[in-house]
């Protein structure tokens, strides 16, 4: 029985395979497009610092809880909280992150259309020679345009269904082989071609060169939480990808090998960014339009620019694609594991109900402009609001409370020491678990709801 359950949910067939597959969910639009504007508006180097900080005190140690919970019951969230949870009410963790999923998903997936939107305007050499003011424009047409729109969100959203739909080994690991490397070789190029335009020291003194008078509290809890989104941390991302581990894989190293690669294709992605910001005079702090009005400017202007700005995007898609891979694979496992429809048919129909979730977003900037939902916010926004600012940070919170209150001991001492690390580590992360990481996602929580501000 145990055996066919196994075989039937299927595992990572390599560690590196696993390792690829998780570096693929954190390394998203979360590196590419928010870390270096957030980064340019709270002032670089310092920043930077705090949110390697997060990383390391607060992001690491609940990766570690994610792939505990996942390893040990080989469930998805809400199998996961029931099986372990001495109360019922944990459970309730498990469907947050489902929900979470499925609605973050719906407007990754939008965004992630306008990415192959660019990369086609890129094919065509649509940038070249163009003015500011043309290449502002051209994001304005798209967000205006609704077919346009949901045909690049349907596309998208076909291809994630398409390789969730394989497996883990056949579909999400063997995609996710091909994509990661390929996004490194492409990241390398595009370091290389920026560390040697003139702005390359300007680029790295601001990334690297801590000004810390910037260090105010609402940048530090801003770093906190945006650690949080790039390593795919508070829904249970990491909990379904840990359900596929082997017994025999350590996953403290795992863990540590994924906040590495992640941290460093944020780093890498503003070594890339920031140089040729700088080379072409433009301002660092443009905000969230600093990826798609800034930088095809800067494209505009290189030489060899359609290639760069093609490879670019490119990069970025498959960037998108492994990260909402795996939120994907959160929804579909939760239908296979608890309601025990088989893969094929549980992705193809998900993946229609995300795609038309996510209709309303695509025409949130167009067709139904005036509808709004929270405050002033479109629908697109009011969805990204709610997930980012409430659901990941109250999943990460019960995660991390789970973890280190409501698990018993034996059972994550045992998840630890496999693999062979020792207790030290144990204890410190049982702590971290137990009292900083609560304290500190709870500040973020406040501090983003807006009920107390710094
Ligand atoms: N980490 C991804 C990014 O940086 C986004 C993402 C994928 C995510 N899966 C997630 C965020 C789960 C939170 C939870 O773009």
């Amino acid at each position: 029985m145990e055996e066919k359950n196994c075989r039937s949910r299927g595992t990572w067939t390599t560690r590196i395979g696993f390792i690829f597959a998780a570096a693929g969910s954190a390394v998203g639009l979360g590196n590419m497009w928010k870390f270096p504007y957030v980064t340019g508006i709270y002032g670089g180097g310092a920043f930077v610092l705090i949110y390697l900080l997060s990383v390391i005190m607060i992001g690491f140690p609940i990766m570690v809880a994610e792939f505990m919970i996942g390893r040990n019951t080989q469930l998805s969230p809400v199998g996961a909280f029931t099986k372990l949870g001495k109360n019922r009410l944990w459970k309730f963790a498990g469907w947050l992150g489902v929900l979470s999923g499925f609605i973050i998903l719906s407007y990754y997936s939008v965004v992630g259309g306008w990415i192959l939107d660019y990369v086609i305007r890129s094919v065509f050499n649509q940038f070249q020679n163009c003015s500011v003011r043309q290449i502002e424009k051209m994001f304005e047409v798209l967000l205006e345009s609704p077919l346009r729109q949901v045909g690049c969100h349907a596309f998208f959203i076909f291809f994630v269904v398409y390789v969730v739909s394989g497996g883990i080994a056949r579909g999400i690991e063997r995609w996710n082989k091909i994509l990661m490397p390929t996004l490194f070789g492409i990241l390398l190029l595009l370091l290389i071609n920026s560390l040697l335009s003139p702005g390359a020291r300007e680029g790295i003194k601001f990334l690297f060169n801590p000004d810390f008078s910037k260090i105010t509290p609402s940048a530090i809890l801003v770093a906190m939480g945006q650690a949080f989104f790039s390593l795919s941390l508070g829904m249970g991302a990491m909990i379904t990808y840990g359900s596929y581990i082997n017994q025999d894989t350590n996953i403290v190293n795992s863990a540590a090998e994924v906040c590495f690669l992640d941290t460093l294709v944020a780093l890498v992605g503003g070594l890339v960014i920031f140089p040729i910001v700088f080379s072409c005079g433009l301002p660092p702090s443009a905000g969230p339009g600093l990826f798609f009005k800034t930088l095809p400017v800067v494209f505009s202007r290189l030489p060899w620019g359609s290639l760069i700005a093609f490879f670019f995007f490119i990069l970025v898609t498959f960037a998108a694609l492994t990260s909402a891979i795996s939120l994907f694979e959160v929804v579909v496992s939760y239908v296979i594991d608890e309601k025990g429809w088989n893969r094929k048919k549980s992705s193809y129909f998900m993946g229609i109900i995300i795609f038309l979730v996510g209709v309303p977003s695509a025409l949130s900037f167009n067709l139904i402009k005036n509808i709004e939902i929270i405050g002033k916010r479109n629908v697109f926004d009011s969805l990204d609001f709610i997930a980012t600012n409430y659901f990941l940070p109250i999943g990460g919170l019960l995660i991390a409370l789970f973890c280190g209150w409501s698990l018993s001991e034996k059972v994550s001492k045992d998840e630890i020491r496999k693999g062979g690390n020792n207790l030290f580590f144990y204890y410190l992360w049982r702590y971290i678990v137990r009292y900083i990481a609560p304290v500190a996602v709870t500040l973020v929580f406040i501090q983003k709801t807006g009920l107390i501000s710094f």
